[in-house]
């Protein structure tokens, strides 16, 4: 697997870079989320949280949470207490004036993916959506949740994939390739967020290769669906 990090010119490691980058990006995250997606985002993620209210769960961890919106619909599954980890302040800063309104219910805090700060078997559900591209160490941050996930309990991945049918296949491509990009340095004013984005994708181990990647690190009862011809996907494995 090549590596592809977000400023192609710095020796730090991937971490670092994506820390930096999102913390760069956050005040535009998630206008640009929802303008590049078409909202169609929205959609993908109350399909990913239906999955994850199937255990019912009590305690619920967002790992990658960003600014908060996928925590903030977790809130769909019934979960009584919900804490997002993040590694950028920054996204973190913007969640936090969010998840203000719902009463101490949901916590935002930094932490990593690679290095939870939580007990063994303390949650019943663990969601990630479009982080798990960014870790530095796919097999280790998916280990890490697999730690701190209950037995029996689910995690559910939202993450971008490759479309594979004509004609999508070759529209997503031009749109990633030329337009995302265009629109991430004029809108967000990021050289080179929105290049990182499809690069990222580009390199990611989808489908059947994700569900390996979660059978080596311990999960039972894989899924995959992909979502949009493709363009995204929701994968879920059990402990
Ligand atoms: C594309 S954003 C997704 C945010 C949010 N989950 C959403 O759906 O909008 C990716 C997030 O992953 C975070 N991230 C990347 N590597 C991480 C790690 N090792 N531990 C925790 N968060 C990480 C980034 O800081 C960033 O906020």
């Amino acid at each position: 697997m090549t590596r592809v990090t977000p400023f192609k010119d710095s020796s730090a490691g991937k971490k670092q870079q994506v820390e930096q980058m999102f913390d760069q990006i956050s005040a535009r995250y998630d206008f640009m989320n929802h303008f590049l997606s078409l909202g169609i985002d929205k959609i993908w993620r109350k399909k990913a949280i239906a999955l994850a209210a199937s255990v019912k769960p009590g305690r619920l961890l967002d790992v990658a949470t960003g600014t908060g919106d996928f925590a903030i619909q977790a809130l769909e599954t019934g979960a009584k207490e919900i804490i997002g980890v993040d590694i950028s302040e920054g996204m973190l800063k913007v969640g936090e004036e969010k998840v203000k309104r719902y009463e101490g219910k949901i916590k935002l805090m930094r932490g990593d993916s690679e290095n939870l700060q939580f007990a063994d078997n303390s949650f019943d559900a663990i969601i990630v959506a479009f982080g798990v591209r960014n870790f530095e160490n796919l097999q280790k941050g998916l280990t890490e949740m697999y730690r701190v996930l209950r037995p029996s309990g689910i995690l559910v991945v939202l993450e971008f994939s490759k479309p594979r049918v004509f004609p999508v296949k070759q529209f997503y491509r031009f749109y990633f390739r030329y337009i995302v990009p265009l629109c991430g340095r004029w809108l967000a004013n990021h050289q080179t967020a929105y290049t990182y984005l499809p690069d990222s994708v580009q390199e990611f181990p989808e489908g059947e290769a994700f569900l390996t990647e979660l059978s080596q690190a311990g999960y039972i009862t894989t899924t995959c669906k992909p979502l949009s011809f493709g363009i995204s996907s929701i994968y879920s494995g059990k402990k």
